[in-house]
C-alpha cells in the first residue's frame, strides 16, 4: 500500500501544492495526500486542496489549550491512516503529544539555513542581519522550535538589491525543489540518524538497513 501523508498549513499552500504535484508527477512514488488540515478558516491551502479532491479541513483552534487542540488534529491523523505528517508553513508549535504520537514522523521546511533565523519572518531576519546567503532546511520535527535533524538544506545568495519579497520568491523554489526531495528519501526509508546528523543513504545501503 502506498504511503499516506498529511499535511498542516496556515497560509498560501504552495508547499502543500508542490508535494501535491510531486506526487501526481511520480518525483515522490506510491504517496498520496490523506488529508490537508488547518487551524485558520480563510487559508489559501485549504481551497487549493480541495480544487485537487484531497479531503481539506479546518479545525479551530481559537480557545484551545495546545494539547487539546492537537488530540482533534492527531484524531484525524489517525482516521486517515497518516504515515508521515509534512508542515508545510504550519505558524503552530506542536505539543510534546503530538510530537511522541508521531515521533521520527513529522517533517518541516522553514526559509532559513537553521539554526540561523529559527521563528518567524527568517527572510526578514536574513536580510537585517546582512548575511550574504540564506536557504531553507527541512527538518525532523521534535518539541524544540525549528531545531530537529536536519535532511536537506539548500543555500541561495542574497543580492544588494533583494527585498524581503524578491528573497523570499527564490528560497521559495529551492523550498518546492527540496521539500520533495526529502519526503521522498523518509518515505523510502533512505536515511539513518547519528546524534543530530541524518546520513542520507543510496539505494543499496537502505535495502542493506531494513534487512
Ligand atoms: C514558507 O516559506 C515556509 O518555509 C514558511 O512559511 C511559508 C509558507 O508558504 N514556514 C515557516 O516559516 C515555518 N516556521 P506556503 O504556505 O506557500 O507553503
Amino acid at each position: 500500500m502506498g504511503k499516506r501523508i498529511g499535511v498542516l498549513l496556515s497560509g498560501r499552500g504552495s508547499n502543500f501544492e508542490a508535494l501535491a504535484e510531486s506526487m501526481s508527477a511520480g518525483r515522490i512514488p506510491d504517496a498520496e495526500i490523506a488529508v490537508v488540515i488547518s487551524h485558520r478558516g480563510g487559508a489559501p491551502g485549504i481551497e487549493r486542496a480541495r480544487a485537487r479532491g484531497i479531503d481539506a479541513r479546518v479545525i479551530p483552534s481559537r480557545g484551545l489549550e495546545r494539547d487539546a487542540y492537537d488530540r482533534q488534529v492527531v484524531a484525524v491523523m489517525r482516521e486517515k491512516n497518516v504515515d508521515l505528517v509534512c508542515l508545510a508553513g504550519y505558524m503552530r508549535l506542536l505539543s510534546p503529544y503530538f510530537v511522541k504520537e508521531y515521533h521520527g514522523c513529522i517533517v518541516n521546511i522553514h526559509p532559513s539555513l537553521l539554526p540561523a533565523f529559527p521563528g518567524l519572518e527568517a527572510q526578514r531576519q536574513a536580510l537585517e542581519h546582512g548575511v550574504k546567503f540564506t536557504g531553507c532546511t527541512v527538518h525532523f520535527v521534535d518539541e524544540t522550535l525549528d531545531a530537529g535533524p536536519i535532511l536537506l538544506q539548500a543555500a541561495v545568495p542574497v543580492r544588494d538589491d533583494d527585498t524581503v519579497e524578491t528573497l523570499s520568491e527564490r528560497i521559495l523554489i529551492e523550498e518546492h525543489r527540496i521539500y520533495s526531495e526529502a519526503v521522498r528519501i523518509v518515505l523510502e526509508g533512505r536515511y539513518r540518524i547519528e546524534g543530530r546528523r541524518v546520513i542520507i543513504l543510496n539505494a543499496a545501503e537502505a535495502a542493506k538497513k531494513h534487512v
